[in-house]
């Protein structure tokens, strides 16, 4: 079974380095899990007043992308020692429960797991705190192995690869242990 992973990245920017972790996921993860990266630069703003008018169409799509995955993987750059705003906004609106009896967020028993890069204190405090939030919402979190990139930008090479074996060999340990975290997920075990 070839698992469907959600690559959600934190940083909407062009050239990101944390979207380049998640591309370098998707490969390391060969024939055993691809990797959908979505683009949050079309989610709007969560309004609530909006959402009373209608959820609009990108965010329903991204629910229902999700919902649909196997799993969702997190790139998470750090934005002053915290989860950058574009990120935790599509989570705010991805996770709004459409229907009044449906208590439970798409991203509930969702295997998940985050990664991320970022300047010369690295991404920990922000990826600690998405992971609380995922916690929150019930996900499935898988906690180890860590992937933490502190001054990612002299770690990935012109060519938007890792220039270290020891970086390159941590991503595919961590999509190791995730493609395992998710077929251990009752879930989908119960489903193939
Ligand atoms: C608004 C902003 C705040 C940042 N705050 C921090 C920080 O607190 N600690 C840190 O190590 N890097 C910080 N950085 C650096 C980013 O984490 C780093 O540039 C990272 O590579 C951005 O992710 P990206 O390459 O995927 O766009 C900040 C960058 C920006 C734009």
């Amino acid at each position: 079974m070839r698992f469907e992973i959600i690559g959600i990245c934190g940083s909407i920017r062009l050239g990101s380095f944390n979207r380049k972790l998640l591309e370098l996921a998707d490969e390391f993860a060969g024939d055993q899990a691809h990797i959908d990266i979505v683009d949050l630069r079309q989610i709007p703003m969560y309004d609530p007043d909006a959402e009373l008018l209608g959820t609009p169409e990108t965010v329903l799509r991204l629910r229902r992308q999700v919902a649909a995955a196997n799993a969702v993987l997190f790139a998470c750059p750090v934005y002053y020692v915290s989860i950058p705003g574009v990120l935790k906004n599509a989570i705010d609106w991805i996770c709004r429960t459409p229907e009044p009896k449906q208590r439970s967020s798409v991203l509930a028993h969702k295997p998940v797991a985050v990664l991320g890069g970022g300047g010369g204190l690295g991404s920990l405090d922000a990826q600690n705190q998405l992971k609380e939030i995922l916690d929150a919402l019930d996900a499935n979190l898988m906690t180890r192995p860590i992937v933490d990139m502190s001054r990612i930008v002299d770690r990935v090479g012109d060519d938007g690869y890792l220039k270290k074996a020891a970086d390159r060999t941590l991503i595919k340990e961590f999509m190791s242990a995730f493609i395992e975290h998710i077929g251990g997920n009752k879930r989908v075990t119960s489903k193939s």
